[in-house]
C-alpha cells in the first residue's frame, strides 16, 4: 500500500475478522524491481498461505509488483486491487497483466495473473495531481483512438473540465473500463493475434524511450506514452496508414492537457534499437509496431525486420 493511504483504509480493514500484514510501499516505478519483490517476499513468506490474499492499494507500479508477486508466491494466490491514480484506473487494473523491470528493459519479468476483485473508487483521485490526471488520460485517450472515435471528440471538447475538476471523470471512467473489457474478452492471454495487441498502441516506443531516460530526466509512464503515440502516428503517416489530419489533431490534444508530443527532443541513439529488439512482441528478427488507421478506427499492424536505423531515425529527423 501506498503510505498515503494509511490512516483512512488500515483502520477499517483492522475491524475486520481478518488477519491483516500491512507492508508499507514507496509507489513509482523503482518498486517494480527484483530487489523490491526480494523485499516483498521476504515481508510475506514467514506468514501467508494458499488461502492469504493480497491486497494492493497504490497506483500502476504498486498493481503490477503487487500482482507479479501474487502470481508467484506458493505457486500463485489471490489478490484484490485498489488502484489509486486514474492511470491505474482506466488502464492497469483492467487485463492482468503483472510486471518488473528488467536491466533489459520495462516489463520483461511478469505473468498474466487477474485480481479476484478490482475496486475503482473515484474518490482517490482528489489528492492527485493534474499531471498525475493528464497521465491517465492518456492511457483513456489511448483507448478511444483504438476504437471510439466518438470518445476522443468528448475527450477534446471537454479536456479543460476534466483537468480541473475530478468529478467529472466517473463517466469517462466507466465508459473507458468498457471499451478495454470489450478489447481484452475475446483473448484473455493476448495470445490469439486478435484486437488485444492494438492495446499496446505506442507502447513499443514508449517503454524504449522511458528505458533510456530511466536515469536522468526519467518520464512517468504517461508521458512516455504520449511520446509513443505521437512516435506511432508518424510512423502511420509515413506508411500512409493514417491522414495527417488525424495525426496533427491527436498531437494538439495531447499538448493541450499537458503532456510531451516532441520525442525528437530525447537524445536518438544506437540504445533505442538496443529497446525495441527485445521487446516483448518481437517474434525472432522480427518486431510490430501498431499503427493508428486514424482516430477510433482500429489499428494496423505493421511487421519489421529488426527496425532498421534509417527506420528510426527518420522520425527522429523531423520537426
Ligand atoms: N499492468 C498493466 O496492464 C499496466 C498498464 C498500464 C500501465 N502499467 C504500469 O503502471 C505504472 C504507472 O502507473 P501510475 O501512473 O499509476 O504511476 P505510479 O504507480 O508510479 O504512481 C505515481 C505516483 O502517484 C502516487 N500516488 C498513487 N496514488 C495516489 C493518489 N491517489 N494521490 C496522490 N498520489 C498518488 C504514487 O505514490 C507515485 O508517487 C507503470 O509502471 C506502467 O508500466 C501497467
Ligand atoms: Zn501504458
Amino acid at each position: 500500500m501506498t503510505p498515503l493511504f494509511e490512516s483512512t483504509i488500515l483502520p477499517s480493514l483492522e475491524k475486520s475478522n481478518y488477519e491483516i500484514l500491512y507492508v508499507p510501499l514507496k509507489g513509482n516505478e523503482s518498486i517494480k524491481s527484483i530487489e523490491a519483490f526480494t523485499f516483498l517476499e521476504n515481508k510475506l513468506l514467514p506468514f501467508i498461505d494458499r488461502q492469504t490474499t493480497l491486497i494492493a492499494i497504490g497506483g500502476g507500479a504498486i498493481g503490477d509488483v503487487v500482482g507479479f508477486s501474487a502470481s508467484i508466491l506458493l505457486r500463485g494466490i489471490p489478490w484484490i486491487y485498489l488502484p489509486t491514480t486514474l492511470l491505474s484506473q482506466v488502464d492497469s487494473s483492467i487485463g492482468g497483466k503483472t510486471a518488473i523491470n528488467s536491466s533489459f528493459g520495462k516489463n520483461l519479468i511478469g505473468s498474466f495473473h487477474f485480481p479476484s476483485l478490482v475496486v475503482t473508487d473515484t474518490a482517490f483521485l482528489k489528492t492527485l495531481t493534474k499531471k498525475q490526471i493528464a497521465c491517465g488520460l492518456v492511457e483513456l485517450t489511448k483507448h478511444a483512438l483504438i476504437q471510439d472515435g466518438d470518445l476522443f471528440d468528448e475527450l477534446e471538447q471537454n479536456h479543460a473540465k476534466i483537468l480541473s475538476d475530478t468529478d467529472f471523470l466517473p463517466s469517462y471512467i466507466f465508459k473507458n473500463i468498457q471499451l478495454k473489457i470489450n478489447i481484452i474478452n475475446d483473448d484473455w492471454f493476448e495470445d490469439k493475434n486478435g484486437t488485444r495487441q492494438y492495446l499496446n498502441l505506442g507502447h513499443t516506443f514508449a517503454h524504449a524511450f522511458e528505458s533510456i531516460t530511466k536515469n536522468e530526466n526519467s518520464l512517468l509512464h504517461g508521458e512516455a506514452v504520449s511520446l509513443g503515440l505521437c512516435a506511432a502516428y508518424d510512423l502511420a503517416v509515413e506508411q500512409d496508414v493514417c491522414c495527417e489530419q488525424d495525426r496533427d489533431r491527436v498531437k494538439n490534444y495531447l499538448n493541450s492537457i499537458g503532456m510531451p508530443i516532441y520525442y525528437q527532443n530525447l537524445t536518438f541513439s544506437d540504445k533505442i534499437l538496443e529497446y525495441f529488439k527485445i521487446d516483448k512482441k518481437k517474434k525472432g528478427e522480427k518486431i510490430t509496431f501498431i499503427l493508428p488507421k486514424g482516430i477510433g478506427k482500429s489499428c494496423h499492424l505493421f511487421t519489421v525486420r529488426q527496425p532498421s536505423t534509417q527506420l528510426i531515425f527518420s522520425l527522429f529527423s523531423k520537426n
